[in-house]
C-alpha cells in the first residue's frame, strides 16, 4: 500500500492510501478530488501534476513533458509518493 500526499489541489492538501493498481487521476476520483482531465490517455495533457517526490511508472503518452511532470491519467505510485497542481 502506498501513500499519496497531496499538496493543495484544488485547496486540497491531505494523504490517501492506494494499492497502487490504478493511475493517479482514478485514486484522486475514488477520493472526490477532481482534477482537470479530458483524453485519460495521455494525449490532452490537461491532468499534469508535478511530482515532488517518490516514483510512478509511467506509460506512453503524445504529451511533452518538463522534469518532474506526470499526467495523472498515464502514472501510477510504486511509492509513496507526493504530488501537487503544476502552478
Ligand atoms: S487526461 Fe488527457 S493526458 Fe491525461
Amino acid at each position: 500500500m502506498f501513500r499519496i500526499e497531496i499538496d493543495n489541489i484544488n485547496g486540497k492538501t491531505e494523504s490517501l492510501y492506494i494499492y497502487g493498481d490504478r493511475s493517479i487521476l482514478a485514486e484522486l476520483e475514488q477520493y472526490n478530488i477532481l482534477i482537470n482531465h479530458s483524453c485519460r490517455q495521455g494525449h490532452c495533457g490537461s491532468c499534469i501534476l508535478q511530482l515532488l517526490s517518490g516514483d510512478v511508472i509511467h506509460q506512453d503518452s503524445l504529451v511533452p513533458l518538463s522534469q518532474g511532470e506526470i499526467l495523472a491519467c498515464r502514472a501510477t505510485p510504486i511509492t509513496d509518493i507526493k504530488i501537487s497542481s503544476r502552478d
